[in-house]
């Protein structure tokens, strides 16, 4: 990992670790709400996303403040789905970023409002948002409900769960992976683009981008369920295999998904090829999911 890459990793996760609380410390509601919400929010978490869209900000000599709402609304909504992946009705897990889920806490009643609370509340951060155009806040907010609905990451989720015990083709599971989990890593590469007003030409290969990187970033999932430790990835090892998932893995062998990474990761930059962006950070954010034990 090169220094720069490391100084921006912290000082992005810094800020996002600063300031994604307060935006939930300020909501008038109950404070047993608020406790659940800020209990998964500040169990910590890679803040992948947030950092994307960050690195794409940089990578267009944007400051990362502008993206500082829009990066806290997809973290909020990415807690979320965590939130509700971990319950007894769906992966039924215990452990979650290092810590016992949600629902092992508060209750399930209370980890599914907590829940619901944060996707909500990830919409109304993005209507506050002021340092850009209505019609550019418009496009974002269009573009996040996609990614984060039942177009994309909640229909992933239940297509994800239609899958468990069936043996499906490749070009099957990368439709499920990519809605469950890469429309809103490619979100956070797209919603950079739009801050920072890039052409219609570089918005389209950025999405393609951040499609490769989703992608990448669920394969590797799948390979650390496997692989991992439940220290360093902070949730239980064996989960998929335990639920019967359809997985990488699972239809390639573990030697047939780490394939599959190289590929994809080729690819990945290849489209930051012909965005002329090698050698920037968001090369380093590939490098860095492909490479990961967390
Ligand atoms: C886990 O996401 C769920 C997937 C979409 C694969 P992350 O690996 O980004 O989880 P945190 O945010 O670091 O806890
Ligand atoms: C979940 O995928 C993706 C989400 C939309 C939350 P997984 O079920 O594989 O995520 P982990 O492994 O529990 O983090
Ligand atoms: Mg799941
Ligand atoms: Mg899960
Ligand atoms: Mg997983």
């Amino acid at each position: 990992m090169s220094r720069t890459f490391e100084l921006f990793l912290h000082e992005t996760k810094q800020l996002i670790e600063r300031e994604l609380p307060e935006f939930i410390r300020t909501i008038n509601t109950e404070s047993r709400l608020k406790e659940a919400m800020l209990y998964s929010i500040e169990a910590g978490g890679k803040r992948v996303r947030p950092v994307l869209l960050m690195a794409v900000l940089d990578a267009y000599k944007f400051p990362i403040k502008d993206g500082l709402e829009v990066a806290c609304a997809l973290e909020m909504i990415h807690t979320y789905s965590l939130i509700h992946d971990d319950l007894p009705a769906m992966d039924d897990d215990d452990l979650r970023r290092g810590k016992p889920t949600n629902h092992k806490v508060f209750g399930e009643a209370t980890a599914i409002l907590a829940g619901d609370a944060l996707l909500t509340h990830s919409f109304y951060l993005l209507s506050q948002i002021t340092h850009v155009s209505a019609e550019t806040k418009l496009h974002l907010i269009s573009l996040f409900s996609e990614a984060a609905g039942a177009k994309g990451m909640v229909g992933g989720q239940l297509a994800d769960m239609l899958a468990e015990g069936k043996l499906l083709g490749v070009n099957e599971l990368a439709s499920i992976h990519n809605r469950k989990t890469g429309e809103l890593l490619a979100f956070a590469v797209e919603a950079g683009a739009v801050i920072a007003g890039t052409t219609p030409e570089d918005q389209r290969k950025l999405r393609a981008f951040g499609k490769e990187i989703g992608l990448l970033f669920q394969i590797k999932d799948d390979i650390l369920d496997l692989e991992g430790s439940v220290e360093a990835i902070g949730k239980p090892v064996g989960s998929d295999v335990h639920n019967d998932k359809s997985t990488y893995p699972g239809i390639l062998g573990l030697d047939g998904a780490k394939a599959m990474l190289a590929s994809h990761y080729d690819q990945a930059l290849q489209s930051l090829n012909e965005l002329g962006l090698r050698n920037t950070l968001l090369e380093d954010m590939a490098t860095y999911i492909v490479n990961r034990d967390r």
